[in-house]
């Protein structure tokens, strides 16, 4: 039995009452909400964890039955605001800065000016796109790898960054770009120095410069056909195609290719697309990286 909250009339003091079993038809039923909204897929040994994750919520409304709040998350308006807080709990943000350094390296060596002659007279203009950018460490790890290519180059350029999510809270976490000392552990002296001011209570805030290049948006993957997206140079979607299955992960990455300039790059988690095949992206070789170019 998993427990819950409730107030007693009278008491100030909350009592914890045990949450119900969740039967497997309402597991199943949970799986299939997931899968429709998100695309996630629950496995059967996920139980717990979606009974842990349901009880948080259900503890914060008050709610002790399942189905009750079933029906509260698929109903009406305050469902649509309930749905939007739940998913946060049922999605897995793991994030940090320079997680992909082989994904920085492809970047700076391949989608950049390989010299100063390289570059062109008028300022570069780089529109980059992080699909499932959590709490913002991705897109600002790219943010900087750019940016301190470009200053080494010398040369102009409009960085266009946008990093999209289902997870509105993920999403104004990376908007305040305000991180704990321990976060910054991958992020060298010169970066930190350069892309960080260190605050009075001993955390770390994304310089302005760098946080007005990078526009969070709040984006679910599954329904992207109605999205005012332009044409990207770069995608970069790493640890999000591993929580669907390999139709949608096909589908997901032929619609992400629509969205590249001719030339451009798609960057995906390594092993998260095996045997992908499509009409104008080749694979391009780089080490410890899954990226396809578009001819
Ligand atoms: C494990 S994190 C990956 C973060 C980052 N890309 C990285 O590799 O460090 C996966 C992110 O995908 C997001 N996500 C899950 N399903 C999604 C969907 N259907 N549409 C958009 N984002 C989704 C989650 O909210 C989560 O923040």
């Amino acid at each position: 039995m998993k427990a819950t909250v409730e107030r007693l009339p009278g008491l100030d003091e909350p009592f914890i009452k045990p949450l119900p079993e969740m039967a497997p038809a309402q597991f199943e039923q949970w799986v299939a909400l997931l899968k429709q909204r998100t695309g996630m897929r629950l496995p059967d040994n996920r139980m717990s964890f979606l009974v842990t994750n349901l009880g948080m919520r259900m503890r914060a409304l008050g709610i002790t039955d399942f189905q009750a709040y079933y029906d509260y998350v698929t109903t009406g308006r305050e469902g649509i605001v309930e749905w939007g807080r739940l998913v946060h709990h049922l999605t897995v943000h793991e994030t940090r800065f320079l997680r992909h350094e082989s994904v920085l390296a492809l970047i700076v060596q391949h989608c950049l000016p390989a010299s100063p002659a390289d570059c062109p007279p008028e300022p570069l203009a780089i529109d980059v796109w992080s699909v499932g950018c959590s709490t913002g460490e991705e897109p600002y790890s790219v943010a900087m790898a750019i940016d301190d290519r470009m200053r080494q180059l010398g040369a102009p350029y409009f960085l266009g960054m946008m990093a999209s999510d289902i997870s509105r809270a993920a999403l104004a976490t990376g908007r305040m770009g305000l991180y704990s000392r321990q976060k910054m552990r991958d992020v060298g002296p010169r970066w930190l120095r350069n892309y960080f001011t260190e605050t009075d209570d001993g955390r770390f805030q994304v310089s302005e410069e760098l946080r007005k290049r990078v526009c969070f948006n709040h984006l679910n993957i599954l329904q992207l056909d109605d999205a005012p997206i332009g044409k990207m140079n770069i995608i970069l979607c790493l640890n999000l195609l591993i929580y669907f299955d390999r139709e949608q992960r096909i589908q997901i990455a032929n619609t992400l290719a629509d969205h590249l300039q001719p030339g451009g790059m798609l960057i995906l988690g390594v092993g998260e697309l095996l045997n992908w095949e499509h009409p104008r992206m080749k694979r391009f070789p780089y080490a410890n990286t899954l990226a396809f170019q578009h001819q």
